[in-house]
């Protein structure tokens, strides 16, 4: 049995494939309608979530399967002291697989050593983030060709941002890759994936501390929102929310075919006049979520289409 916790634990092969599937079911969304019937994906989200919980619902229901689940912490047995390995015991009971959020790094780890059912880390504190990393590989390969030989900038709170973290580790396996890393002081990339991801493989990187200065030799730029939830003090927060806000005017420092990426939600890291930009392809990137957690459940219950 298999299960997602971190973007490598897939390797780039079944990644390339898992995308390919993706690919596949956009553009025959129909074939795939039942493939999943008298199937039950749980979600057990022990945090906010829209995009995340939602799009692992429409997901299995596109695929013609179940859901069930808890949106918060306080609506489940958590509330009353229940441990997450107790709880996905008897999960495990319920559904066939289930995706779980997590406050705390490495929750979905514990539930996987416990699980009689395949453990999607839908996102664990300020760690790891693999199926919105399988999102933007979907949005990267299709708007540039290939996952190869780009200039990545990821901007804002690279400290915090598991999204970062989970797409670095993943982008760094393919070749040509460079990296800008683009944030404040505080906020700069965790060194566990700056080391592991970035410097023991050798790859390019710069460092920089303001968008223009890098912005016309950007291929892909990834905005983050700076992850309130995740500071010690409310008056760190409020320093540093707004260090970064794209722009129309710092939109034009860049390439013609830049890609403008963002997990969402967005705060005010991105202005709303960029939305009809053609190289803002934030919304799209969400549509792609959808795809690649239908190609994802696939993978993680063996089921061939029908
Ligand atoms: C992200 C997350 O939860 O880490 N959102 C998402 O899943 N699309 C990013 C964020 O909350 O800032």
């Amino acid at each position: 049995m298999r299960h997602l916790i971190t973007p490598l634990d897939f390797s780039v092969e079944e990644t390339e494939a898992l995308l390919d599937r993706a690919d596949d079911i956009a553009a025959n969304p129909k074939a795939y309608a039942s493939c999943c019937v008298g199937k039950k994906l749980a979600t057990l989200f022990y945090e906010p979530s829209t995009r995340t919980r939602l799009s692992f619902e429409a997901a299995m229901l596109n695929l013609g399967g179940s859901v069930l689940g808890f949106a918060s912490a306080d609506t489940s047995s958590a509330s009353k002291g229940e441990s997450v390995a107790d709880t996905i015991r008897v999960i495990s009971c319920y559904a066939d697989i289930c995706a779980m959020r997590h406050p705390k790094e490495g929750a979905p780890l514990v539930a996987s050593l416990y699980s009689k059912i395949p453990v999607i880390n839908a996102g664990d504190g300020g760690h790891q983030h693999p199926t919105q990393t399988l999102t933007d590989l979907m949005t990267i390969r299709a708007k540039k060709g290939s996952l190869s030989g780009i200039t990545v900038g990821l901007c804002g709170d690279l400290k915090f941002g598991r999204t970062v973290h989970s797409l670095i580790m993943s982008l760094s396996r393919y070749t040509g890759i460079r990296f800008v890393l683009i944030s404040p002081k505080e906020l700069r990339l965790p060194g566990y994936v700056l080391q592991e991801a970035i410097v023991k493989k050798g790859l390019p990187y710069q460092e920089a501390a303001t968008i223009e200065e890098v912005m016309p030799q950007l291929d892909i730029l990834y905005m983050t929102r700076v992850q309130r939830e995740r500071f010690f003090n409310e008056e760190d927060y409020i320093r540093l929310k707004d260090s970064y806000i794209l722009d129309k005017r710092k939109m034009a420092f860049a390439k013609p075919d830049l890609c403008v990426l963002h997990p969402l939600p967005r705060v005010n890291e991105i202005a709303p006049e960029v939305d009809d930009d053609p190289r803002a392809a934030y919304f799209e990137q969400v549509q792609n979520g959808v795809y690649v957690r239908m190609a994802l459940i696939l993978k993680l219950l063996e089921v061939e289409p029908c």
